[in-house]
C-alpha cells in the first residue's frame, strides 16, 4: 500500500504539561515516520483559517482563543493509511470517550484541551500540510 500523509498538532495543553515529547515517542512507537516538524505560535487570523470549517459552531471562538494561548508543534506524519490510522491512535475528540492507549486518553483533559489534532480526510491533510509547510520543508 502507497504512503500517505497526515497533518498533526500538538495543542498548547499539551505543550504547557510538557507532554509534547511523550506524544512524539507515542507516534514514532507507532511506526510513523516524522517527514517535518516545528514549534509555531498562531496569530488569531491564523487560527481562525485553520479551523474555518468550524466558523458557524458554537465553540468556535473558545476554540481560537485556545489554540493561540501558546506554542504548537506541527508535524507531517508518514505511513501507510496515516490519516485514518493516525486518528485511530489519537482517539475520541473527547478524551472521556477514548479508547484506552490512545493519545487523547494518555494525554488529553477535556474536549478542548485534548492534547492533539489530526486532519480528518485525505483531501484535507493535503490543505492542512500546505497551510503550515513549504515544499521545500517537507523531505521526500
Ligand atoms: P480538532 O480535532 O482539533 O478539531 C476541532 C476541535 O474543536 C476539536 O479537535 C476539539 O478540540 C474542538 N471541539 C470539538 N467539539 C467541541 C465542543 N463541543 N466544545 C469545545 N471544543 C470542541
Amino acid at each position: 500500500m502507497k504512503k500517505q500523509r497526515t497533518l498533526s498538532i500538538i495543542k498548547p495543553d499539551a505543550m504547557t504539561s510538557k507532554n509534547s515529547g511523550n506524544i512524539i515517542s507515542f507516534i514514532e512507537e507507532k511506526n510513523f515516520n516524522i517527514v517535518a516538524q516545528k514549534k509555531i505560535m498562531l496569530t488569531k487570523k491564523q487560527a481562525e483559517e485553520f479551523y474555518n470549517i468550524h466558523k458557524d459552531r458554537p465553540f468556535f471562538g473558545e476554540l481560537v482563543d485556545f489554540m493561540i494561548s501558546g506554542p504548537i508543534s506541527v508535524q507531517v506524519l508518514e505511513a501507510e493509511n496515516a490519516v485514518t490510522y493516525y486518528r485511530e491512535i489519537m482517539g475520541s475528540t473527547n478524551p472521556e470517550e477514548a479508547e484506552q492507549n490512545t493519545i487523547r486518553k494518555l494525554f488529553g483533559k477535556n474536549i478542548q484541551c485534548n492534547a492533539v489534532h489530526g486532519s480528518d480526510s485525505l483531501e484535507n491533510a493535503v490543505k492542512e500540510i500546505k497551510f503550515f509547510f513549504s515544499e521545500l520543508e517537507l523531505i521526500n
